[in-house]
């Protein structure tokens, strides 16, 4: 029996796979982080090594002291999480005052957190916040229908939302309250992380413009799935155009997306219906 064994590390490294035989993680493309349940710290914990220094995050959330987070390493290949976890993945302990953290476990050979932390972090605070606890999982990937759509729809939350809600029939249901949208910005430090989380208050799903999406949710199954929904969606509008080269003749339309909300019981944003 090894840290492996136990069974969130596996459900960790099983997401990180099927993201990369979805085709979301070229190179060491994406991150994923995953706040650990007390109960599942102590499982790991006879596991842990010395612990290493503290390293600022850059930002800082006192709703996650004392947390420990399993994260990917920056440089690491979501390919090579399953054959070679030790070097790819990690478990890193928050400080008390919520702006540090250190390794306890993995990214060996010197590796870091992703450089995406710090967005990581916010985002995990926020929705850990508008979620009264139950958020744990924070998932960036760059899926290259939803990134292509950044380059010809405007960049706000209400024209992704509307055509994401469109494109597919189960995703009003699915996000019910839409998408928001970060212009391009330079990855990797706390400014992105700032905008990001602002708008992972009142989204669980944020696009990067011409980069990727983050996602967040209580567990494995929803977050990926979250993102897998997204991206068919943004798939689908992007067959359409093609194929009508660039008009699409009918659509689902704001009443028929009200009759979706009332019948499986949900919220439509109502700032974005007509
Ligand atoms: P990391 O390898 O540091 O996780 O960065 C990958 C990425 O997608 C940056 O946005
Ligand atoms: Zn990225």
């Amino acid at each position: 029996m090894g840290i492996l064994d136990i069974d969130i590390v596996k459900a960790y490294i099983r997401m990180c796979s099927d993201g990369w035989k979805q085709g979301w993680h070229e190179r060491n493309g994406g991150n994923l982080t995953y706040r650990l349940k007390k109960e599942e710290v102590e499982k790991c914990r006879p596991f842990f090594h010395k612990p290493g220094p503290w390293v600022k995050i850059g930002v800082s959330a006192k709703n996650l002291s004392g947390e420990f987070f399993i994260t990917t390493g920056s440089g690491k290949f979501f390919r090579n999480v399953e054959p070679d976890p030790e070097h790819s993945i990690g478990i890193v302990e928050i400080n008390e005052s919520g702006d540090s953290r250190r390794t306890v476990w993995g990214l060996e050979g010197g590796a870091s957190p992703t450089s995406e932390f710090p967005s990581h972090f916010l985002n995990h605070s926020v929705r850990s916040e508008a979620t009264g606890g139950a958020c744990r999982v924070i998932y960036h990937a760059h899926p290259a229908n939803l990134i292509a759509l950044t380059y010809i729809l405007p960049l706000t939350s209400r024209d992704f939302t509307r055509v994401l809600w469109k494109s597919a029939t189960e995703c009003p249901v699915v996000f019910p309250n839409g998408v928001g949208v970060v212009p391009w910005m330079v990855p990797g430090g706390p400014e992105i992380a700032r905008a990001t989380s602002r708008l992972m208050r009142e989204y669980d799903a944020v696009v990067w413009a011409h980069h990727g999406l983050f996602c967040s949710g209580p567990d494995f199954d929803t977050t990926f799935g979250l993102m897998h929904t997204i991206e068919k969606s943004a798939q689908i509008y992007v067959l359409a155009l093609s194929a009508g080269q660039g008009r699409i003749r009918q659509t689902i339309t704001d009443d028929d997306l009200r009759a979706i909300a009332r019948s499986f019981g949900v919220r439509l944003n109502e700032k974005f219906l007509d």
